[in-house]
């Protein structure tokens, strides 16, 4: 791949740009469990991409499927018209989730799915005569990617506070169920069910009539891998179904085997109203995303006379040929592959290397789930964020690793094909960053 000669014009995300231009850490190819950069370096993907690739990089089916799908029908719009592999997959991804989670609508990206189940929330009030209810509540650190009603009712101060006043009614959120004396927990943690409980007194602040939707996700994986607390999400449907709120799972990340089943609910035995995806379902190789709808808030769309459009939503690339192609080709290699049961194999694996860091410097908190780790550091305290971001450098010149850092906690979440001896190879390159850090 050529070098560009000038890296000016391109701003990017959620990234220093001024520093990263010093010193660009290009990558130009990638397979299985390796990036390579312009030189041929080969890089451990400790990541998945950005939690995406979880069948591992460069599939050959995925890709003959994407170039047979260009050939074969470039782009068709779903606003009116259709194409058939939408159907097809819709099919195969509710088949995946919780019984009676049956229909399925399509965006591009986890943003734009967390987007539409709030917009979807709080329609499905209106069309049922219950129009009050608009109030929608996220959590402290969640992550809903970044529109506004994303950031409005995600918890993680950096992407909100520049941003001016945020969407109305969505001022509150519930606590992240974590504390310190959980520190070090394998896996879900045993206490902090009680951390649900804290949705009574917003009800009781604001009344359950204006209340549409919670909003969490299973796992917070952005803010920082937070494992929901044993069983947490139960008692959260518990209090939803009790005073008539909508449950959504943003399961951007723990869908598609992230933590071992094709949806997160199926882990917990909890269903929800509303599951958001993206990432993992097209393995990162072409946007998609979408959200899976309980029969009854579809239902309750399905009404009015023939010509009247039911939900005034999409997006151009709604269901994109393409990403539909990449999708299908993806969900037969998790099937074909066994790769939910795999990460399930997996997850005591990276458990115990990650845990084997407690000793290592700096190290404040270790967490786990799934195949998702966390290794939390102490932060400067004149400069929080400098150590994550040290982490980040090292890794990528010293070690030949990719890993993702949220403030000063490094996030772990190898590809579901990964060699058990990667994982430990993952951490004992951490552990050698950390003893350079000062
Ligand atoms: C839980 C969750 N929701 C939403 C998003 C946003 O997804 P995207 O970056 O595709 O817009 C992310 C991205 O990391 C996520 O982790």
């Amino acid at each position: 791949m050529r070098q560009p000669n000038d890296l000016s014009a391109f701003w990017l995300p959620f990234t220093p740009n001024r520093h990263f231009k010093t010193a660009p850490r290009m990558l130009t190819r990638a397979d299985g469990m390796y990036y390579y950069d312009g030189t041929g370096r080969a890089l451990l993907d400790a990541c998945a991409g950005l939690w995406c690739v979880n069948a591992g990089h460069g599939r050959k089916e995925i890709a003959e499927a994407i170039a047979r799908s260009a050939r074969e029908l470039d782009y068709a719009p779903n606003f009116q018209f259709a194409h058939p592999q939408a159907f097809t997959l819709a099919q195969r991804i509710a088949a995946l989730a919780p019984e009676g989670l049956e229909h399925v609508f399509f965006v591009n990206s986890g943003s734009e799915a967390c987007d539409a189940a709030l917009k979807v929330a709080r329609a499905y009030f209106q069309k049922i005569g219950q129009g009050s209810r608009f109030q929608l509540i996220g959590r402290e650190k969640g992550y809903h990617g970044v529109t506004f009603a994303g950031i409005s009712t995600g918890g993680i101060g950096n992407n909100r506070k520049p941003y001016g006043p945020l969407l109305p009614g969505t001022d509150d959120h519930l606590p992240l169920p974590y504390g310190a004396s959980m520190r070090f927990t394998r896996g879900e943690p045993e206490q902090g069910a009680d951390y649900a409980d804290s949705l009574e007194a917003l009800v009781a602040l604001h009344g359950a009539e204006t209340i549409a939707a919670v909003i969490v996700e299973p796992m917070a994986g952005s803010g920082g891998v937070f494992a929901s607390p044993k069983h947490y999400l139960k008692r959260l449907r518990a209090l939803c179904d009790r005073h008539g709120i909508l449950l959504i799972f943003d399961e951007v990340i723990t869908a598609f085997g992230r933590l071992g089943y094709g949806f997160a609910a199926e882990r917990y035995k909890v269903t929800p109203d509303i599951i958001t995806f993206a990432k993992g379902v097209s393995n990162g190789a072409v946007p998609m995303g979408g959200i899976v709808v309980s029969n009854k808030i579809h239902d309750a769309f399905m009404g009015g006379a023939d010509h009247q459009i039911e939900l005034f939503h999409g997006h151009t690339y709604s269901a994109h040929p393409l990403a539909c192609a990449a999708a299908l080709a993806t969900l037969d290699i998790y099937r074909d592959e066994d790769l939910f049961a795999r990460a399930r194999k997996l997850e005591p694996v990276l458990e115990e290397a990650v845990h084997e860091l407690r000793s290592a410097p700096f190290v404040l908190d270790i967490r786990n789930v799934g195949l998702a780790a966390a290794i939390e550091l102490e932060s400067d305290p004149a400069a929080p964020g400098r150590r994550g971001y040290e982490v980040i450098l090292r890794a990528f010149w010293d070690e030949d690793l990719v890993v993702r850092v949220s403030g000063d906690t490094i996030a772990l979440s190898p590809p579901l094909i990964a060699p058990e001896a990667d994982l430990s190879h993952i951490a004992e390159k951490v552990r050698r960053i950390l003893k350079t850090l000062s």
